[in-house]
């Protein structure tokens, strides 16, 4: 089972250290988040994992990295200056901004339960709002300083052309393959990580012969989907759009968007737009003489002839372009999503949960009683508290967001409640992030079953050591609690092996063929097994490689 709601992955992400809200402590920056310790691994490796199977294991697409900055023309000829708006309405009454076709999933400012226009509010006209940053370049402010944030990578690509072909001599079809950050300045940010001001995109511009584009289309979707299924994305959560004709972008022939269902439904992780020659067309001189099939605007500034010299047709011709254009958060909420379970792992017996009931019926007619909570906060916080306590057997673990509600804190049974709940949760069940090993933000994780035993102590150190040695497996050491405790704490993150040094590591437990091994637990089925201490790397990297 997936996360069911965002709030479940906003919660974990925050108390984990996955991701935060932008600049938090001044009251945030809408549309902007902080990915933490936890975070910032699991990204680098999605971003590796993508840049290995397109660089690293074809033959066919080079890497580059150009810059955020660039000369604003590039955004005149990629028809962006023109095009790149989303239609924005104003309300007179509550001074809200929407997106004019998001209407349906926006709130009045002043009537939350109602949506634009069906309040007292009055709508203006649609109008077009360019979603691209503008910023200066130099220090002086003027009309001719000015520039974009990249509101998309695939510039830099396009732009380059014609100096990868000169440096690398490559022959169609061959591609090019960018990560970096992207801006727009989105009307409405929403729903976390997945529509935001600032982000990274994956993308690959895919050159290849006029006429080839639609079997090369069809290959990239392909292509593509098998590669989110290897990320751990299941077959049923994904769906392919094809884009109607009516909704395509500027400069598609045709697109296919990759869907993926996330708690808030399916949703846009990936598009695949079959770019025609309008790219290249777009920025290259001498326009009027390479058989362009789209209409472009005249571009008389460009330096430089964005062609391929066909050995076969002994002539100059202008590629087409197929484009699979990933969104690196994006694809961090979908591995969040399908990896996200919360289970229960044993049962609670009949005077626990008689006795957390209670504590919670006493927390709730406190909390009723409560004249300093105010009206809405009381409301939240009865009502999700009804509802744990009338099926409290299955929605124990409902009982830590409860806690976590504006308000809760302060009321003094919260403590008593916690108190009860918690030993029984931390035993009775967990949350477990199935991420495929090699996603992973932690490995392993080592895990002495005595803090205050020196040799065992040392032992697991030195493993440690030598673990993070190797390079490839990011080791943690922890002693900070009971293990039942510190194995939970791992599964919530993700870690896919713990390892434990007990006293038959030592050779002073009951089994003496144990001696130089320790306990490996799986944290999918919990189950354990020994190894030895001097295979544990390679048996490590195996299940790595295959999990
Ligand atoms: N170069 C083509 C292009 O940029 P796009 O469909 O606008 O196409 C590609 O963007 C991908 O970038 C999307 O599929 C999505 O994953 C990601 N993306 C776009 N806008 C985003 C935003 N505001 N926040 C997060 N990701 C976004």
């Amino acid at each position: 089972m997936s996360a069911q709601t965002l709030d479940q992955l906003v919660s974990l992400c925050k108390r984990r250290g996955f991701i935060f809200p932008g600049s938090e402590i001044y009251g945030g920056l809408q549309g902007t988040y902080d990915y933490g310790p936890l975070g910032v691994e699991l990204k680098n490796n999605l971003k590796a994992a993508w840049w290995r199977a397109n660089v690293y294991e074809r033959d066919d697409i080079e890497g580059l990295d150009a810059s955020i900055l660039m000369n604003p023309l590039v955004w005149n000829y990629s028809g962006h200056e023109e095009t790149f708006v989303d239609e924005l309405v104003d309300c007179l009454v509550c001074k809200g901004r929407f997106r004019a076709d998001r209407l349906g999933d926006a709130r009045c400012l002043q009537e939350p339960t109602k949506q634009p226009g069906q309040c007292q509010g009055k709508l203006t006209p649609p109008r077009p709002f360019n979603l691209m940053f503008k910023t200066q370049v130099g220090p002086v402010a003027d009309p001719a300083s000015f520039a974009y944030l990249r509101p998309e990578t695939a510039q830099g690509m396009f732009v380059n052309f014609a100096n990868v072909l000169n440096a690398t001599g490559r022959k169609l079809p061959f591609g090019l393959a960018q990560i970096g950050k992207a801006f727009r300045n989105e009307i409405t940010p929403r729903n976390f990580i997945f529509r935001v001001r600032e982000f990274e995109q994956m993308e690959i511009e895919y050159f290849v012969q006029p006429g080839e584009e639609d079997l090369w289309h069809e290959r990239w979707l392909a292509e593509r989907l098998a590669w989110w299924r290897k990320m751990g994305l299941k077959s049923d959560n994904l769906q392919v759009y094809t884009v109607p004709k009516a909704e395509l972008a500027h400069y598609s022939k045709a697109t296919y968007d990759l869907m993926y269902r996330f708690p808030m439904g399916f949703e846009e992780l990936e598009g695949i737009a079959s770019r025609s020659d309008y790219d290249l067309g777009s920025h290259s001189r001498d326009q009027d003489q390479l058989g362009l099939t789209v209409s472009v605007k005249p571009n008389k500034q460009s330096t430089a002839r964005l062609t391929y010299f066909d050995p076969t047709l002994k002539q100059h011709i202008v590629p087409f372009v197929i484009e699979p254009s990933a969104g690196v958060d994006r694809g961090v909420l979908a591995l969040l999503t399908e990896a996200y379970a919360e289970e229960q792992v044993k049962a609670v017996s009949a005077e626990r949960l008689q006795a957390i009931s209670t504590a919670l019926g006493a927390f709730l007619k406190s909390v009723s009683n409560n004249a300093k909570l105010s009206p809405a906060h009381r409301e939240e916080i009865l009502t999700q508290g009804e509802q744990i306590k009338q099926d409290l057997a299955n929605s124990m673990p409902q009982i830590q967001a409860l806690l976590e509600l504006p308000g809760a804190k302060s009321i003094e049974l919260a403590k008593k409640l916690r108190g009860q709940a918690e030993p029984a949760l931390d035993e009775a069940f967990r949350t477990v992030l199935r991420l495929k090993p090699a996603l992973a933000p932690i490995k392993v994780a080592i895990l002495p079953l005595k803090r205050n035993h020196p040799e065992i102590v040392a032992l697991a150190k030195q493993i440690r050591k030598d673990l993070q040695a190797e390079g490839t497996l990011r080791t943690v050491y922890d002693d900070t609690g009971a293990i039942g405790k510190l194995y939970r704490r791992q599964d919530e993150i993700g870690t896919p092996f713990c390892l434990t040094v007990d006293f038959d590591t030592l050779g002073e437990g009951q089994i003496a063929s144990f001696k130089g091994t320790v306990t490996v637990r799986d944290r999918d089925t919990m189950k354990q097994e020994r190894v030895l201490i001097t295979e544990l790397q390679a048996y490590l990297k195996a299940q790595i490689a295959t999990g």
